[in-house]
């Protein structure tokens, strides 16, 4: 039940109907008892610009952006945070008490707070890093792995330019052919897969993890499947796994909290909610 009085937030994506943060936000909203409503909103690339300055004008409180908007947007808000800066994507927009939109990225901290809660210490892991892919994903994930404290991030990447660009974000990556990634598994303590590689439509991840240490923590952006080939693979020969969703469900935290004025917890409850829209 909303009054006139909601608070309103959304999700603006092209296509959006794939997205499950409208049940997400939703489930929080009503266990939260809180006067709100978040919606999808179906947005075409060219009125990215458009739909993002009407916001303010039509009372949202703020917006989460998907595919294809997240690197758009950029130049359509009034100001980002560092983290933004650096990754140079958002994926949510807050409209301030002037009106102004403000451009975060989540993601970041879903990535690092999915660790934080999935690993009890996550130390150990930090130390040799393999992380394949050098898109927004990969760049927003070593970033936040920088900042974890990890010491070493290889980065491996089909493109060389496209690795030697994150490269950029601290001295601790380096980058790796794409034609080398199994033999840099050998000393690894940690493999993230932060390219499309596995998700449904998509080719599979082709990687031999023989030489992984069997004590190696695997992580896989990709949530659909929920359990890519990489994580069963992972699974099945004994190294702790960390699933996609995760990442997803913690960045909507600070979004909602932004929004509604109150810190959702990620339970079990909203896990299985997510997990069987996305099944
Ligand atoms: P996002 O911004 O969401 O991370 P992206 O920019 O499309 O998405 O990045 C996808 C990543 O998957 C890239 O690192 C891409 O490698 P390139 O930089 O060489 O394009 C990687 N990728 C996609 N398809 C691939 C394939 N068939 N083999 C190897 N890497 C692939």
């Amino acid at each position: 039940m909303i009054t006139a009085e909601a608070k309103l937030a959304g999700v603006m994506g092209w296509p959006v109907a794939h997205s499950i943060s409208p049940l997400v936000h939703n489930y929080w909203l009503q266990l939260h008892g809180i006067d709100g409503a978040y919606i999808p909103l179906p947005v075409r690339p060219e009125h990215l610009q458009t739909s993002l300055r009407a916001l303010p004008c039509m009372g949202f409180t703020g917006v989460n952006l998907t595919l294809p908007h997240k690197a758009e947007a950029v130049a359509w808000v009034d100001r980002i945070d560092e983290t933004a800066r650096i990754v140079g994507a958002i994926n949510t927009v807050t409209i301030d008490r002037n009106g102004k939109l403000v451009g975060s990225n989540n993601d970041v901290f879903g990535f690092c707070e999915h660790l934080r809660q999935g690993i009890g210490n996550l130390a150990p892991y930090l130390k040799n890093i393999v992380l394949l892919g050098a898109g927004g994903a990969a760049r927003g994930i070593c970033h936040g792995l920088v900042q974890l404290g990890a010491d070493t991030i290889n980065v491996v990447n089909r493109t060389a330019a496209h690795a030697d660009a994150v490269a950029k974000i601290s001295p601790r990556i380096k980058t790796i052919s794409w034609e080398e990634r199994e033999r840099k598994l050998e000393s690894a303590t940690m493999l993230v897969n932060t390219t499309s590689l596995g998700m449904q439509g998509k080719p599979r991840l082709e990687i031999k993890l023989e030489a992984l240490p069997k004590d190696a923590l695997v992580t896989d952006i990709v949530y659909r499947p929920l359990i890519t080939l990489l994580l069963k693979e992972a699974t099945e020969r004994g190294n702790p796994t960390l699933d996609g969703l995760g990442m997803l469900l913690h960045q909507a935290v600070p979004a909602f909290e932004a929004w509604f004025g109150v810190k959702p917890q990620v339970n079990g409850q909203v896990r299985e909610l997510a997990t069987r829209a996305l099944a």
